[in-house]
């Protein structure tokens, strides 16, 4: 197999995940999580600590951890689950790291739009049994080809029938009320999100190249997503 570099991250990607400095994580969890979520994308944060309660595995594998608050709050479903922690930001690292020490978790800083250093020690593929990426779409430049990418690094990651989960913002395709409308656009203009062609027909397309029992469910404009990772045709025969 040909080996593949990493790029450097483009200017865009890195505005998408400057933002999150020690301020601006403070208030993470109450202004983002509890109240956007709630008045602004219409999409109360319980819905999202659901997915993870159907989905989270034993060996568990997160992209994009901000503060680590659904990996604080969920239940999983080992007593000493393995976990993983991958974020471009330094201090999203340390900080995520920090509120789930209970796990000592393994931490990777890389840019989920390329392909991760698997087997290079921390990472490894076909191992895990489920990977999240929760509100990190919207974040990341490109088209829903590029955005892709970081379901093919789950894919990669993932057991076989292992699973997939998250949730996005997406600005087309789903409800979105005239003062979400206008913060999507503050938020765009500032390069924090990356949504403006984020459909709802494309996050399927890019699930459906990848994954099988694929469930999408729309909450205000945001699409929570949980998928499973094929079998290969010949396990189990
Ligand atoms: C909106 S926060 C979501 C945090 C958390 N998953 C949640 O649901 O609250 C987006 C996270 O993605 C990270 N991020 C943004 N672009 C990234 C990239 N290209 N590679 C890796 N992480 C990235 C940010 O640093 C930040 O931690």
């Amino acid at each position: 197999m040909q080996e593949e570099h990493p790029r450097a991250p483009s200017d865009e990607v890195l505005a998408g995940q400057a933002v999150y400095n020690r301020l601006v994580l403070a208030g993470y969890d109450q202004f983002v999580l509890g109240l956007s979520c709630r008045l602004l994308w219409r999409c109360p944060k319980r819905h999202m600590l659901d997915n993870y309660h159907r989905n989270v595995g034993a060996r568990h594998l997160e992209f994009g951890t901000g503060t680590g608050y659904f990996l604080d709050r969920c239940r999983f479903p080992a007593r000493r689950p393995e976990l993983t922690l991958v974020d471009l930001n330094p201090t999203v690292l340390r900080v995520s790291a920090a509120r789930v020490a209970r796990y000592e978790p393994a931490v990777v800083q890389a840019d989920v739009l390329q392909p991760l250093p698997f087997d290079e020690g921390k990472l490894k593929t076909g191992h895990y049994d489920s990977a999240g990426a929760n509100f990190l779409l919207h974040c990341l430049p490109g088209s829903w080809q590029e955005k892709g990418a970081v379901l093919a690094n789950a894919a990669a990651a993932l057991r076989p029938g292992g699973r997939v989960f998250g949730s996005t913002i997406l600005s087309s395709g789903v409800q979105v009320s005239a003062a979400a409308r206008r913060l999507m656009a503050v938020y765009n203009a500032r390069g924090i999100f990356h949504n403006t062609d984020d459909d709802l027909a494309g996050l399927r397309w890019q699930l459906d190249k990848r994954f099988t029992d694929i469930r999408v469910t729309v909450r205000g404009c945001v699409a929570l997503f949980e998928a499973t990772n094929p079998v290969p045709e010949s396990a189990g025969h």
